[in-house]
């Protein structure tokens, strides 16, 4: 499904007609993106579904990217124009998406996407037709290990599970923590083990491992055996909308132990969905918005003017620095041609990013802060930072 118009492709088209005027009588550059008229580039994301609010974010937060890119005059003298498409967080929709945009859009470049299962079904097809792929916020490793076109522009599970288990080992005072992880969700199946992995090597005993399928609504069975064994602490490596109802559900069943999750529990949607029992949860994410970095205030500033107020989320962030970071790279690569900005993507050096400078190193991955916030009063509240 194609977006509907919208008051920034209104101003998308205005760029475009200014640029197309001032180009006027350049040489088509031939590179199949159309010489002087916009930069292709596809986004694919849940826009609707049951990650919806991911989707959405993070789109925002291209989309206010790629608006101040083309206002300030675009890339190469060109505008980028941002084509997005909905897989409606269903899966095989990507591929058949990204496929489209490669063969039927001749796009320079795809975002997407946050889940990394959905990551991994695009990238295999962007790295045999060489178009690189920058994935704004998936983390499992084995996305970009698909080939040296698929990049990311945030930190990866491995960093995740080790922060996780230093946290609760050390601030929750865990010893014994009970996994109830997503066995549909690559990115939940591997962070559960990266999580296991340092928590057993700093000590620490994994007691009990339960397992769930995304869009599953119950979860007292599995929620029941935890109870039995007494963990001082439960991980739940999922995505908002079954941590939501775990966290309900846990809370009704009398289990009163703090339980903590990673980035897939970031959402508005969590605290719609669990309310006041999420008192005495956590979970680890890529930003907060409460950060004092002027970078970080400006982007706020101009998200909550374009999104009516709203605040925007690690996923809006993280999709604002993927487009800005492909930008930079199509600027530096003087090209849009896919293989000479996928050597521009690779040397990508302390760009600054909404969510920390970023430097793309071999494995195409880039190393940054993460942050864990806790939710207080219905509000989520930023606690600490841990660099890596
Ligand atoms: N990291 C998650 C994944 O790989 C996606 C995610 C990113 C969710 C950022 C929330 C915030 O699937």
């Amino acid at each position: 499904m194609k977006l509907p118009a919208s008051p920034d492709r209104r101003v998308f088209l205005a760029g475009i007609a200014l640029a197309t005027a001032l180009l006027a009588g350049c040489k088509p550059s031939g590179d199949g993106s159309g010489g002087a008229g916009p930069i292709k580039v596809g986004e694919f994301a849940s826009i609707t579904g049951s990650e919806a609010a991911f989707g959405n974010s993070s789109h925002n937060g291209t989309a206010l990217a790629i608006e101040e890119i083309n206002k300030a005059g675009g890339v190469l003298g060109r505008p980028i124009e941002l084509i997005t498409e909905d897989n409606q967080s269903k899966q095989g929709e990507s591929v058949t998406i990204v496929k489209k945009f490669i063969s039927r859009d001749q796009v320079s470049a795809v975002l997407g996407e946050v889940a990394s299962g959905r990551s991994l079904e695009a990238a295999p097809v962007c790295q045999e037709a060489k178009i690189p792929m920058v994935s704004p916020s998936s983390t499992n490793p084995k996305v970009t290990e698909t080939g040296d076109y698929v990049f990311r522009v945030c930190f990866i599970d491995p960093f995740q599970g080790g922060l996780l288990a230093d946290f609760a080992k050390r601030t929750l005072k865990a010893r014994k923590v009970a996994i109830l992880s997503d066995v549909s969700a690559p990115y939940s199946v591997g962070l559960a083990e990266f999580f296991e992995k340092a928590f057993r090597a700093g000590g620490g005993e994994v007691v009990i491992e339960q397992r769930y399928a995304s869009k599953d609504k119950d979860f007292r069975a599995q929620l029941t055996a935890i109870k039995a064994v007494s963990p001082d602490a439960i991980f739940v490596p999922g995505y908002y909308t079954e941590a939501g109802l775990v966290v309900t559900q846990a809370r009704q069943l009398g289990i009163t132990v703090p339980i903590f999750g990673g980035d897939g529990w970031e959402a508005p949607e969590l605290i719609q969905i669990a309310g006041s029992a999420l008192e005495n949860t956590y979970y680890s994410t890529h930003y907060s918005p409460e950060a004092a970095d002027p970078k970080v205030q400006a982007f706020v500033k101009a998200y909550q003017a374009k999104y009516g107020g709203q605040t925007p989320d690690a996923m809006a962030a993280l999709g604002y620095d993927s487009a800005l970071v492909l930008a930079d790279a199509i600027q530096r690569a003087g090209s849009t041609e896919p293989a000479k900005v996928r050597d521009a993507l690779a040397a990508t050096k302390d760009f600054p990013c909404v969510t920390g400078k970023t430097t793309l190193d071999a494995q195409r991955n880039a190393t940054k802060s993460a942050v864990i916030i806790t939710v207080k009063d219905g509000k989520f509240k930023y606690v600490e930072t841990i660099n890596p």
